[in-house]
């Protein structure tokens, strides 16, 4: 698959720009196992890179002009390194666009290049397309000029593309796993010092399954920037009785609860999820370092019912999908992943009831809700790399 994928990405770089490409990247996009809405609260997340992934092959120009191929998007773009533009029209373009941009504002010289992107991480699922596409382009710009670029400084740098330049205000969960994920592993990080473990997975009996709802993210956006809103109007109250805390990572649950009374109820609901979500993950990772599976489940169970009903960011068919999967034996945990409102779940599947899991969300997740589901069965692969030409 990789291979006949590498092959056509070659082969139209020939076609479209004549000659090899000096090099080619990959960048894979992620699955968060649990540690939703923690990473802009300084707190845990607990994600794996997936083998879906960006690829880029590129050439170096020396005349500081970059061109780009989308095949996905059956377009192209390019633009003068010198005058980096936001493009209405490509918006798939602002991704390399704002990484170039960020790269040089870092006083990271780079060159101009031919490049060609083709990707098969679903997008608008909550799979992290975007970052993948970040990373990718990132680690191309630092191929082709020669540069050695600390991998957490260029997540940062990914995550600023995203915030600055595209206009998403995410946290650095997801360029970071795709620049730091590896082989069968998980990443526990801390967002706020970028600490990072590797933790194994030893998943020879369960398999990580993605389930697409088909609900494109629509209120995303939205709903993402007010619940920053009220976890950092939550710090402030807080703040008042807990001098020093900065964000809702410092506080501990016995505190919230203290204090509950004196924060507005939305609020207050917001931010017990998010100090409650941070115990889970390292309550979690603690259940995996043990072989305790089944705990790691509950975890990700409980997860779930936290983003549904103190959180808030679920969506009927994210929880009708959830529902079929703890229906189940043979499923461990499962939950919606990412920043919700649709996209997708992930569930651990012990692999001896996984086609019976397929079978059953196939059949009747499109009773519950008319649609047809989509089911990726992931494995944890590597961050970001080059592919031997
Ligand atoms: C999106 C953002 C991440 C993170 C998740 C929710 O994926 O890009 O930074 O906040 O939502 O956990």
């Amino acid at each position: 698959m990789t291979n006949e994928r590498v092959e056509r990405l070659v082969s139209s770089f020939k076609e479209i720009f004549g000659g090899d490409p000096d090099v080619l990247v990959r960048a894979p996009g992620r699955v968060n196992l649990i540690g939703e809405h923690t990473d802009y609260n300084a707190g845990f997340v607990f994600p794996v890179a997936i083998d879906r992934d960006i690829m880029v092959a590129a050439r170096r120009r020396d005349d500081g002009l970059v061109r780009v191929r989308s095949l996905d998007f059956g377009a192209s773009v390019e633009f003068p390194l010198s005058d980096i533009q936001y493009d209405n029209d490509q918006k798939w373009s602002n991704y390399p666009r704002g990484v170039a941009h960020f790269l040089q504002e870092d006083s990271h010289s780079i060159y101009g290049m031919d490049a060609i992107i083709t990707g098969n991480v679903p997008q608008a699922a909550g799979l992290s397309s975007s970052a993948a596409m970040e990373v990718a382009t990132a680690m191309t710009f630092e191929k082709i000029s020669g540069l050695d670029i600390d991998p957490a400084q260029m997540a940062l740098l990914c995550q600023k593309a995203e915030n600055k330049f595209v206009g998403v205000n995410c946290g650095i969960m997801d360029q970071f796993i795709s620049r730091m994920g590896q082989k069968d592993h998980a990443l526990l990080l801390d967002c706020r010092s970028l600490a990072f473990e590797l933790v194994p997975l030893h998943f020879d009996t369960v398999k990580i399954v993605v389930c697409n709802t088909g609900v494109k993210r629509g209120l995303v956006d939205s709903e993402y920037n007010e619940r920053r809103s009220e976890c950092e109007r939550g710090v402030t109250i807080l703040e008042e009785f807990l001098p020093g805390i900065e964000a809702l990572r410092d506080v501990e649950l016995d505190d919230l609860l203290k204090y509950s009374s004196y924060i507005p109820e939305i609020t207050e609901k917001r931010c017990r999820y998010v100090v409650k979500e941070n115990i889970r993950v390292l309550e979690s990772v603690e259940a995996l370092e043990e072989g305790d599976l089944i705990k790691f489940g509950d975890l990700m169970n409980d997860s779930h019912i936290g983003l549904r009903d103190e959180y808030e960011v679920s969506c009927p068919e994210l929880d009708a999908m959830v529902e079929i999967a703890w229906s189940m034996d043979g499923v461990i945990g499962s939950r919606m992943t990412g920043a919700g409102f649709g996209g997708c779940t992930v569930s651990l599947v012990v692999v001896d009831a996984l086609q019976e899991f397929i079978d059953k969300i196939n059949d009747e997740y499109p009773k519950c809700t008319g649609l047809k589901p989509e089911i990726y069965v992931c494995a944890a692969e590597d961050g970001a790399g080059t592919i031997e030409i």
